[in-house]
């Protein structure tokens, strides 16, 4: 896992571009967590849940059948038209299987193709904090611009319009959603989101919606952002399998855009990743076909852990709004007098419970960390006491 956050920044060979990329914030705790026994990790946001069953069997019984070939850039046919009748079914969405529908690597991928398929040089791109780690690097490394929106907890880290508004520029081109939120598990209503679909008509800006946790939400109606009046011309919908179906590691997900934007992106896939594994992509359509059940009880578990972490954050004194979607806790430190950083580390030293300190994921974060509630009820309630005596330590 650490290896990901080393880069060789000092040698003279690596580019300006990347070495105008920030490090993460993360890398110093996957360094201590790998370096500590005996550690509960609130730390890593993936489910703890393996890939159902069936699901990977389709994927062993795919290789077992010789599907060990490269397909079409696209991806298989048969996912895309199961892409386009489950985003119908689902949030009432409508894509063209044939042509604005791509098959990525995972939503990381889709997320690059979709900045570099979209962002010249020196264009900025409007990207709400706290949030998801690779989006500005992926800005960056295009050569545009972030222009970070923060977001507030007496808000529930919901992105504003008027927050919004104040930073668009003639030079803005994009704005970046990510609802319902990683690290913040904010959600967006209905009200709240056609407000930002009105800014980006007016301002003719084209909408990158990650809505990778979108079956991730507990007693709200997710929104599909380009299923809002005039969004679906100016959108790329970008979504996945790695957390709805416990999939991070076959490593699928998926863009949904107008077909001169899809034929934009796969200008860069097809060079660059050519397509998809075909095994992952098969699983995927096993998942899509028959994984209602399995998705609809893991989602009935996170909702169970986040009652339990969120009532038990909130009586031990580290203040935490309800997070209304994906899996992570977002609770206030405040009360401790330590900075993020500082609360995180020492929790990890001296009570052996890993989480993230807000400000990995903006700077709007600082105050806060997050606890990621995808591991099991008995962690999470061993992970509470350490919390509770800890806090009981220092306040
Ligand atoms: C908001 C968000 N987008 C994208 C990703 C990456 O997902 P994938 O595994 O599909 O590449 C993550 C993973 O944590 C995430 O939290």
């Amino acid at each position: 896992m650490e290896e990901i956050w080393r880069s060789p920044k000092s040698s003279r060979f690596v580019s300006e571009r990347v070495r105008k990329t920030p490090p993460s914030e993360i890398r110093k705790f996957f360094d201590l967590l790998s370096s500590t026994e005996g550690v509960i990790s609130l730390g890593i946001g993936e489910p703890d849940f393996v890939t159902p069953w069936h699901i990977t069997e389709a994927g062993v019984y795919a290789v077992e059948k010789g599907y060990t070939m490269y397909t079409s850039n696209y991806g298989l046919a048969e996912l895309r038209e199961e892409l386009a009748h489950y985003l119908w079914n689902q949030h009432r969405a409508g894509y063209d299987p044939k042509s604005e529908i791509l098959i990525t690597v995972g939503v990381s991928e889709a997320f690059d193709l979709a900045i570099r398929a979209t962002i010249n040089p020196g264009d900025e791109v409007i990207i709400p904090e706290p949030s998801f780690v690779s989006y500005p690097p992926c800005v960056i490394l295009a050569g545009g611009i972030p222009v970070f929106v923060p977001t507030r907890v007496e808000k529930e880290f919901k992105l504003e319009a008027k927050e919004v508004e104040k930073r668009i520029t003639e030079r803005t081109k994009a704005i970046v959603l990510s609802y319902p939120n990683n690290p913040t598990g904010a959600v967006m209503n209905r009200t709240e989101l056609l407000e930002i679909a009105e800014l980006a008509q007016r301002y003719n800006l084209i909408v990158l919606s990650d809505e990778i946790y979108s079956r991730l939400v507990y007693g709200v109606e997710h929104i599909c952002f380009p299923t809002l009046p005039g969004m679906k011309e100016r959108t790329i919908l970008l979504g996945g399998f790695s957390k709805t179906y416990a999939m991070t590691g076959w490593r699928i997900g998926f863009a949904a855009a107008p077909a001169e934007l899809i034929e934009a992106m796969v200008t860069i896939h097809q060079y660059t990743i050519m397509c998809a594994p075909i095994m992952s992509q098969k699983a995927a359509v096993e998942a899509l076909r028959n994984g209602e059940r399995a998705v609809n009880e893991m989602l009935e578990e996170y909702d169970r852990r986040r009652r339990i972490i969120v009532k038990g954050l909130n009586e031990i004194g580290l203040t935490c709004f309800e997070p209304k979607g994906a899996f992570y806790a977002f609770p206030s430190v405040k009360a401790l007098g330590f900075s993020s950083g500082e609360f995180a580390e020492r929790l990890l030293l001296e009570e052996k419970v890993a989480v993230i300190p807000g400000p990995a994921f903006g700077p709007s974060g600082e105050g806060h960390v997050r606890c990621c509630y995808a591991v099991s009820i008995p962690e999470i309630e061993e992970a509470l006491e350490r919390m509770e005596r800890f806090v009981r330590k220092y306040r």
